[in-house]
């Protein structure tokens, strides 16, 4: 049995079930680089500081070191007796130092300790996570400047509305990643403050220099109150609840990707690399890919719900409780990661069955908002025409038809003012052509949305 980092007041040994109960070793080892990058710093600073001998700092660095490729290479094993990973790293240390390795807490707790270790591993996770954002936008982008022109059903309520840009449907995906990778990096800000020197809770007694321990590990700053520094865990939520917007935006994708490849669609085809078959029916190509990650969108948002409640009733500063966080971040982590990673890849497999799009924009009225805009062209105020194409749909259901295949004497029933140059009006595929201001779904719009995103994204700019 190990002796506890916290051994001296006690008299009875811990009863093992407490012992497994307590530890976090299970899955804080995950910190371990971090652990081992703050404790040098740490080391370094107490050595300029003259609170231990440059001597010392050397034996005590050079240790670490050999423990981080130690553990690099799977040579310990994350045992309960350890109790934690800090306690994992001191004893490993000692093992090698001796009671030299004792000196390396000084000034510090395993709160400030455990706040900087998390800190780093977040810091870490949010650039991968960013670059992994850029990586689905820019074969979004890379998708819809392929699909340009390609003119397809835009929906409300899922049912059809307008004729829209296949590339303009993407590009609204483009615009919801970019600003969550925006949140991830403003959130960096807060994430990147330096905890270390909080001690357990007041500070230490000793006159630890933290400016050079936020320097020699990049933070930007260091925290300016030591019980809150070693309390909150909101730069954890911040980033579960960050996670949790870009898995919804995710999901949404997945969910239209999974309607469009059904056969009702057929919008889509998701090449067999990407698909799974049935068990039992041998003519079955399922989705699985984007209803997985749907699905994991629920566990995302289940961390930020968890640690949520787990801190909303804690009192400062430290408390156990707060050992929870690790779980529930590292496995959002790790979910988000794997799911941006597949999607990127996934939208690479999609291929567009434009027919099936063009088809769909023939039917089911998309052109009657045209219509009403070309009756106010010819001088009737909004209202009236919208009540006249809304009376001209309800007769063209009647009769089975659509708008573009009522004779011209029956809309002329409507309004006198309409006349032959309406059915370019109502033709769908000539829709979109019609919206070319910012934003807008036309293929100029659209073509200097792509231009943009593809600068900001490093991407070439298309010929023009
Ligand atoms: N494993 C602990 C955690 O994750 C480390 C901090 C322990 N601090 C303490 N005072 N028991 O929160």
């Amino acid at each position: 049995m190990n002796k506890k980092v916290w051994g001296g007041r006690f008299s009875q040994e811990t009863d093992a079930l407490v012992n497994s109960f307590n530890a976090s070793i299970g899955f804080d080892h995950h910190l371990y680089p971090y652990d081992i990058q703050g404790s040098i710093a740490h080391c370094r600073m107490l050595a300029n500081q003259g609170i231990i001998t440059d001597e010392e700092a050397t034996d005590i660095v050079e240790a670490l070191g050999e423990i981080k490729r130690e553990l690099d290479h799977g040579e310990f094993s994350f045992d309960e007796d350890y109790e934690d990973i800090h306690g994992l790293v001191e004893k490993a240390l000692v093992d090698k130092v001796g009671p030299l390795g004792e000196k390396l807490h000084t000034g510090r707790s395993r709160n400030d300790q455990v706040a900087l270790d998390v800190r780093l591993y977040v810091r870490d996770a949010i650039e991968a996570v960013m670059d992994l954002i850029r990586e689905n936008r820019r074969v979004l982008v890379g998708l819809a400047e392929d699909n340009l022109e390609t003119v397809m059903p835009g929906y409300t309520h899922l049912q059809r509305a307008q004729p829209v840009l296949l590339s303009h449907h993407l590009m609204a995906y483009n615009e919801m990643l970019k600003r969550d990778g925006e949140r991830f990096s403003e959130g960096l800000r807060r994430v990147n403050i330096m905890p270390l020197g909080s001690a357990a809770l007041a500070g230490p007694t000793f006159n630890l220099d933290r400016e050079m321990v936020a320097g020699e590990l990049g933070f930007e700053g260091i925290s300016q109150n030591s019980m809150d520094a070693v309390s909150d865990r909101d730069f954890v939520l911040e980033f579960l609840f960050n996670g949790s917007m870009v898995m919804m935006h995710m999901s949404r994708l997945c969910e239209e990707l999974i309607i469009w490849s059904s056969q009702e669609f057929g919008f889509i085809s998701i090449s067999d690399s990407f698909c799974t078959g049935s068990s039992i029916m041998p003519q079955k190509k399922n989705p699985d890919i984007p209803e997985l990650i749907r699905g994991k969108t629920g566990r995302v948002y289940g961390h930020l719900i968890s640690l949520l409640t787990t801190m909303k009733a804690l009192p400062l500063a430290y408390n156990k409780d707060m050992q929870e966080d690790k779980e529930a971040l590292f496995d959002a982590s790790d979910t988000l990661q794997s799911c941006l990673e597949v999607m990127a890849r996934l939208l690479r497999e999609v291929t567009f069955r434009e027919e099936r799009l063009r088809g769909a924009v023939q039917e089911g009225f998309l052109s009657a908002t045209d219509l009403a805009d070309y009756l106010v062209g010819k001088g009737v105020t909004f209202r009236e025409a919208h009540e006249i194409v809304g009376r001209m749909v309800l007769l063209a259901v009647d009769r089975k038809k659509e708008l573009h295949e009522l004779s011209l004497d029956e809309m002329k029933e409507f309004s006198r003012q309409i006349d032959d140059d309406v059915y370019l009006w109502l033709d769908p595929m000539l829709a979109p052509s019609r919206r070319n201001i910012p934003g807008a779904t036309g293929p100029e719009a659209v073509k200097r949305a792509i231009e943009a995103a593809k600068k900001e994204l490093g991407l070439e700019a298309p010929d023009s």
